[in-house]
C-alpha cells in the first residue's frame, strides 16, 4: 500500500492513498430475472479472447458485481457466492479504461482509485494476453487469505481458491445471461499486479476476469 504525505495544519500525517479514495459511486439495483435460462447461460459460456470495442452499460456492470458478491441475504448480510464461515476474504477490483474502482458488496457501489487507465499494465502483467486491453471491463479477484487464516489455519489457502471460483463462475454465468463473454485468466505477475493496482499489502491477486461483447454470441460454437 502506497503511503502520501500531508501537511495538514503544520502537522505532517502519513495515510495510505486508499484512504484518499473518496468518490463513491452508486450502481443500479440489480435484478433478479432473466429471459436467458440458467442452463442456456452454462451451455453457452466460452472462453473468450477477443473483445468488441462496445462498452458495458452501468446495469450490466451493476449485474455482474452483484452476481460476484452481492448481498443476497439482508438480515445476514449473506453474498450471492458461499464463502467459508461466511467470511468473505475477497474484494473485486473494476479495471476499465475511466480508472479503477472497487467494488463494496455492503453498499453495492464503487469505490474510485486510478482515474488512469490500467489495462495496458495488466496486458504486460499477464505476459501479453492483450484481450485484457481490448475488452472494455476486467474484474479482478483478489483475496486476503488471513482472514480466513485466522479461523481454519491450514484450510484456508484451499478454502479462499475455492471461493474464488464460485465468484469467477458467477460472473462468467450473469455475463453470458447478459449477452456477453469473459475469460478466466490465471497466467500473471502478482507482485506486478500488486504494483500496478496498489492493492493492500495482504491481498493477493487471484483472478484476472475481462468481460466484453464478442461477434458470435449467442450461437453454439
Ligand atoms: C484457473 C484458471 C486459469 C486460467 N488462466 C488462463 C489464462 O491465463 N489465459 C487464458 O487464455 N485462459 C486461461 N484459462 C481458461 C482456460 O484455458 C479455459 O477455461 C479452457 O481452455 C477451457 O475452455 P472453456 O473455458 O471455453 O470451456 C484459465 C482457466 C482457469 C480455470
Amino acid at each position: 500500500m502506497r503511503k502520501i504525505l500531508l501537511v495538514v495544519g503544520g502537522l505532517l500525517i502519513l495515510i495510505s492513498s486508499s484512504a484518499l479514495a473518496t468518490q463513491i459511486i452508486s450502481l443500479p439495483k440489480p435484478v433478479y430475472d432473466s429471459s436467458i435460462s440458467l442452463e442456456k447461460s452454462i451451455a453457452h459460456r466460452r472462453s473468450e479472447r477477443s473483445y468488441l470495442e462496445s462498452q458495458l452499460s452501468q446495469e450490466q456492470l451493476s449485474q455482474i458485481l452483484w452476481a460476484a458478491e452481492g448481498i443476497t441475504d439482508q438480515t445476514y448480510g449473506f453474498r450471492s457466492a458461499p464463502s467459508a464461515g461466511a467470511l468473505y476474504p475477497l474484494t473485486i477490483y473494476v479495471v476499465e479504461k475511466d480508472g479503477v474502482f472497487r467494488y463494496l458488496p455492503d453498499s453495492h457501489k464503487l469505490a474510485k482509485l486510478f482515474d488512469d487507465d490500467k489495462r495496458p499494465s495488466l496486458v504486460r502483467a499477464s505476459l501479453g494476453q492483450v484481450c485484457i486491453r481490448e475488452a472494455p471491463v476486467s474484474l479482478v479477484i483478489a483475496a486476503n487469505f488471513r482472514i480466513t487464516q485466522a479461523k481454519y489455519g491450514a484450510r484456508a489457502f484451499r478454502y479462499v481458491c475455492m471461493e474464488a471460483g464460485h465468484v469467477a463462475e458467477n460472473i462468467h454465468l450473469q455475463a453470458v445471461a447478459l449477452g456477453l463473454a469473459s475469460l478466466a485468466i490465471g497466467a500473471f505477475w502478482d507482485d506486478v499486479i500488486k504494483k500496478d493496482l496498489d492493492l493492500p499489502e495482504n491481498q493477493d491477486p487471484l483472478y484476472i476476469i475481462p468481460i466484453g461483447y464478442v461477434k458470435q454470441w449467442p450461437e453454439k460454437k
